[in-house]
């Protein structure tokens, strides 16, 4: 270890490849590797969930607590894939199976407010020195999961002089929980106000994040611009007004050696887009889908209100009339997956509902266009993913998604720089209009073959955020990079 390096602990309920739930586990996997290339040691702290525990070898306990949260737990250190790790061993908390948030009722587990209060006491002990020979400079907290660790971290003195970063990945998940639960969340009944962690009258853990980090990030800039008004702010919009001065949007990346078109272990590789051929004929095949002119169009997504697919139900007509077709994987809402599963009795539409990471890939290899209709999107990954294989998102324009699309327009394509379609507003009526439009543009081969190499050149790693993440910590710590 040298010196010079920051050591950064990364708080989060999720990290790839161990467990994941969205693109935040993305985000906590890839960050560490990204960073170190800046002169960041990045250690993560984990939940023990079954599969991350199926996952350690040769750990090492380097903590053990007597009392954490109903039972004895302890902390392990090891090293998986490349990422460092600390695991908090707590079998009272976290070896269950069913979800890491949810039980098999599709509730969320009745503890989780001590669940993850857990995982920040420990943080915000290893802030305070806990650790034999390791203490990090910065603490870097991940959605509300994470949110208390910045506020235990603010009042343990023994941490005093270690920083604190949150990230927003969405604000639609707050940690709300009861307010009789502030004794035994080791809450101050002094910190329950509006000021402090306070929400509507019950505790918000991802407000006791805003509050009490030193500085907040979110995963884009026009989702940072977003988060302060009442429409996107979701009743925390004040909270961030009154922080503004603190927040910053860091476009998130994606792994470029995980998502290449050049070979990714599930695709027939190419460099160009003639190249993609081979992958569509087998996409086509998979999905039971036979030949058709217009493009076959792919959605790979959570399946909630957030995500805008019931848009795509209705809007499905304009292009399948001009013989486009779809292929979707999905889960989540049933009402959703029942109405996809039922759309599928058209020929020129395929349904995939659970969840299955190889095939996703073999959809964006395979796929023409990339659906995401999202009625907010923080960052969004997958618009990422197709750009990087040539599969143009057509996009709403809000959130990452409108940080990482460049829409088709006179001025756009005249300067030869376009790489997809965003439309505005979010409604069925603009998503059908994007489609007709998609469709043009696809029965144009020279038009879609260079938007397509367009969208193939376009930055999507990680190299521009992980120094932004490494000069904020720097900024924090008062160094300069
Ligand atoms: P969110 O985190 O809001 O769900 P993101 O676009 O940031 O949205 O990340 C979603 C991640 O989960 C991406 O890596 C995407 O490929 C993946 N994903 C979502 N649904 C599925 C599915 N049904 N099968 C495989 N991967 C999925
Ligand atoms: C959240 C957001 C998504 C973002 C991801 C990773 O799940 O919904 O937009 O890409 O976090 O930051």
């Amino acid at each position: 270890m040298s010196q010079s390096e920051t050591q950064v602990l990364s708080v989060a309920s999720e990290c790839v490849p161990l467990v994941k739930t969205g693109g935040l586990a993305d985000v906590a996997g890839a960050l560490p590797g990204a960073l170190a290339r800046h002169g960041v040691r990045m250690r993560t702290l984990l939940p023990g969930y079954p599969a991350v525990m199926a996952a350690l070898a040769d750990a090492e306990a380097v903590l053990e607590i007597e009392a954490c949260f109903g039972g004895p737990a302890r902390v392990l250190a090891a090293e998986v894939d490349g990422l460092d790790l600390l695991v908090l061993d707590a079998p009272h908390l976290f070896d269950r199976p069913a979800g890491i948030y949810l039980g098999h009722d599709g509730r969320d587990w009745h503890d989780n407010p001590q669940r993850f209060a857990a995982l920040c006491r420990v943080a915000a002990d290893i802030a305070g020195g806990a650790l034999a020979g390791w203490r990090p400079d910065v603490v870097h907290c991940h959605d509300w999961q994470a949110g208390l660790a910045p506020y235990y971290i603010a009042r343990n003195p023994d941490a005093a002089g270690v920083k604190t970063v949150l990230t927003i990945h969405n604000i639609a998940f707050q940690g709300l929980a009861n307010a009789a639960l502030c004794g035994s969340l080791g809450i101050d009944i002094a910190d329950f106000t509006p000021d402090g962690v306070e929400y509507f009258g019950q505790i918000s853990t991802l407000k006791a994040g805003l509050q009490f980090a030193h500085k907040l990030t979110t995963v884009s800039p026009t989702y940072a611009a977003e988060l302060m008004t009442p429409e996107f702010g979701m009743g925390l919009d004040g909270v961030l007004r009154a922080r503004s001065a603190d927040l910053v949007g860091i476009l998130n990346g994606i792994d470029e050696d995980v998502w290449s078109p050049e070979g990714d272990g599930e695709i027939t590789p190419f460099k160009t887009p003639r190249g993609k051929g081979a992958n569509k004929d087998a996409l086509r095949t998979e999905f039971g889908l036979g030949e058709a002119d217009g493009p076959l169009c792919i959605v790979v997504s959570r399946l909630t209100e957030q995500k805008g697919l019931d848009l795509l139900l209705g809007a499905l007509p304009a292009l399948l009339e001009r013989g486009g077709q779809l292929a979707l994987l999905g889960s989540g809402a049933p009402e959703l997956e029942e109405a996809f599963r039922r759309a599928a009795d058209h020929p020129n539409v395929g349904v995939r509902v659970g969840y299955d990471e190889a095939l996703s890939h073999r959809m964006m290899a395979g796929g023409d266009a990339i659906l995401v209709p999202s009625r907010f999107e923080p960052c969004g990954l997958t618009q990422l993913y197709g750009l990087r294989y040539g599969t143009l998102p057509v996009v709403a324009l809000t959130g990452g998604l409108a940080d990482t699309v460049i829409p088709a327009t006179p001025a756009t394509m005249a300067r030869n720089v376009a790489t997809g379609l965003q439309f505005h507003p979010v409604t069925q009526g603009a998503l059908a209009h994007a489609l007709s439009r998609l469709c043009d543009l696809h029965a144009d081969p020279k038009t879609w073959g260079k938007m397509q190499r367009n969208a193939m050149a376009h930055p999507v790693g990680w190299d521009v955020s992980a120094k932004d993440y490494a000069a904020l910590y720097a900024g924090l710590l008062g160094q300069t990079e």
